[in-house]
């Protein structure tokens, strides 16, 4: 990531951004003029309520915007994003779980539209909950989703995949899956917690099954930028993990549980929210760093 960092331009008003670094500009990506093949990014983190399912939604959308074709994998039994985006999960005969465990589906069937162009899914419900149990058995067990995603990868420019709270064999098939991991990190204490198991999960998936995966970034959530502790879990973050945590940082606000109560992104609920302009802006940074598209 060191190389790629220094192609941003950092701003000439020397602006300090909310992480305590140079805030960088963030211009925005060349129109593509072809699609794929995607990279699959896994959303992860085994703590729930950190924004995983909100990151994946609302990233998707806003690289969407800029003209790229997504693919959200709903790849948690709870099916919060599929609900999120307006999919009706209780009425799905077929879902992602069946493309796990069984043969003779066609992927294209599953995935759905969204109202937003360019922004597709596929869906999950309760169903998958069995998944973890049936896949054990099976060979290659790690590598199933991977195989279930390999038609479509070419009709797509990026695939993030919604991980649920767990680093059971869901989450290990993600990330077997994927090129990159974007870790959300809720900015409230004991934000780190567990996050050395999830690095080492990582590590491990890197040298058994997965060689190219990377760390594309931590993204720090429900930041309010009016308490001193968000500044100082940030300011933690980053001396943690330095370069890898994303500049941008999502601001805690309620328009963000509104949008999922509504079923769209932020980014058409309330575009000029300042929550939309983040997730923009995490769209641009994500392709500045060759995350992406
Ligand atoms: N930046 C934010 N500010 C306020 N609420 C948020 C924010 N991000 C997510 N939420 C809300 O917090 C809850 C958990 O977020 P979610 O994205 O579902 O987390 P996860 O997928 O990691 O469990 C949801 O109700 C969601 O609407
Ligand atoms: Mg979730």
């Amino acid at each position: 990531m060191g190389e790629t960092e220094a192609a941003f331009q950092i701003r000439v008003d020397g602006q300090v951004g909310p992480t305590g670094r140079p805030l960088p500009d963030f211009p925005d990506p060349p129109v593509l003029t072809g699609h794929g093949p995607a990279r699959i990014i896994a959303m992860c983190n085994q703590k729930g309520g950190v924004g995983k399912t909100t990151t994946t939604i609302n990233l998707g959308a806003a690289l969407a915007e800029l003209g790229r074709r997504v693919l959200l994998v709903d790849f948690d039994p709870q099916g919060a994003l599929s609900v999120g985006l307006g999919v009706p999960t209780h009425e799905l005969d077929v879902t992602v779980y069946n493309l796990l465990v069984e043969r003779g589906h066609d992927i294209r069937d599953v995935i759905a539209h969204t109202r937003v162009e360019g922004l597709d899914v596929l869906p999950a419900n309760i169903d998958l909950s069995a998944a973890e149990v049936q896949l054990v058995g099976e060979v290659a067990r790690e590598q199933i989703l991977a195989r279930v995603l390999r038609p479509v990868i070419d009709d797509y420019d990026v695939v993030l995949v919604d991980c649920q709270p767990s680093l059971g064999l869901l989450t290990i098939n993600a990330l077997t899956a994927a090129h990159g991991v974007i870790i959300p990190l809720e900015c409230e204490f004991f934000a780190m917690r567990g996050v050395a198991l999830l690095v080492e999960t990582i590590e491990k998936i890197t040298d058994r099954l997965n060689p190219r995966l990377v760390v594309d970034g931590i993204l720090a959530t429900m930041y309010d930028g009016r308490t001193l502790h968000s500044k100082e879990v940030v300011a933690s973050v980053v001396e943690h993990f330095g370069d890898r945590v994303f500049h941008t940082v999502i601001s805690r606000t309620v328009k963000f549980p509104d949008a999922s109560l509504a079923a769209e992104p932020i980014t058409t609920y309330d575009g000029s929210h300042k929550g939309a302009t983040a997730y923009r802006q995490l769209a641009r940074e994500l392709i500045a760093r060759g995350g992406a598209a």
